[in-house]
């Protein structure tokens, strides 16, 4: 079964809208020469949300978020949620990523949430899992990941895991330069392909210190459909490259 290969961007918390303006003027012209086989999203913070729909408007590039709320609307100061994200052509959101786990009081329960939320309001949840460096040693990372993908997709419709992206993220490979070796990413990320039904075509990105120098060693192997990339994908040649990189 084929899967298509996806590079996603995670701005996390960079860029102003100006910021944002300034990389994609420099990136989308050089969409073109990119591979077509290859999808390409940009997750840039709320705030330049506005100004990336914009500058995306025609483009073969799809705009993401890095959150949301399961709500539609109310009472929760500070949150956004589908509809808001959808009015600007957001298709794609980022759930359960580590650093939310870690410092923002995301639990697999309001992973859940929102990622039924996601499916239901026509948004692709990037739904991402990792093992902490101390699971690794411990030998838990397949119980690690597992666990967090079952309760992920907790009382969702094996039709629905065709519409989603998952992302196996190893902690400690986040934002370190000590990127997983691709034959580990692929062993693990091939037991999140088992772990439910209906999983077989759903594409799986490696993130970790991914970039233009080890993306193909990665998007080689049979469980590895693309990246989810952080600071290498900050700047626009260095993510251009990672794109090309990934189909080479
Ligand atoms: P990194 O981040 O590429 O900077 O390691 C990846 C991520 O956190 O999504």
């Amino acid at each position: 079964m084929t899967v298509r290969t996806i590079i996603a961007g995670n701005w996390k918390m960079h860029k102003t809208a100006a910021d944002a303006a300034a990389f994609l003027d420099a990136f989308l012209p050089m969409v073109p020469t990119l591979p077509v086989s290859i999808e390409i999203v940009v997750a840039p913070p709320f705030t330049s949300i506005p100004t990336a729909s914009a500058r995306l408007r025609g483009a073969r590039v799809q705009l993401g978020a890095q959150n949301m709320h399961w709500e539609l609307a109310g009472a929760f100061t500070g949150e956004v949620s589908a509809p808001m994200l959808r009015e600007f052509g957001v298709t794609h959101v980022i759930l359960g990523h580590s650093e939310r786990r870690a410092l923002c009081d995301e639990t697999d329960r309001t992973v859940n949430l929102k990622v039924r939320t996601a499916l239901e309001q026509g948004l692709t949840p990037i739904v991402a899992v990792g093992e902490t460096l101390d699971e690794r040693r411990a030998g838990a990372t397949g119980a690690r990941v597992v666990a967090q993908i079952r309760a992920a997709f907790e009382g969702v419709a094996g039709d629905a895991l065709r519409r989603v992206v998952l992302a196996y993220e190893p902690i400690w490979a986040i934002g370190t330069g000590e990127n997983c070796e691709p034959a580990e990413a692929d062993r693990v990320m091939g037991t999140i392909r088992k772990c439910l039904d209906g999983l077989g075509a759903t594409p799986i990105l490696y993130g970790g210190s991914m970039t233009a120098r080890n993306v193909a060693s990665y998007v080689a192997l049979p469980n590895i459909n693309g990246g989810l990339v952080g600071g290498a994908s900050l700047d626009p040649e260095s993510f251009a490259a990672i794109v090309a990189g990934a189909g080479a």
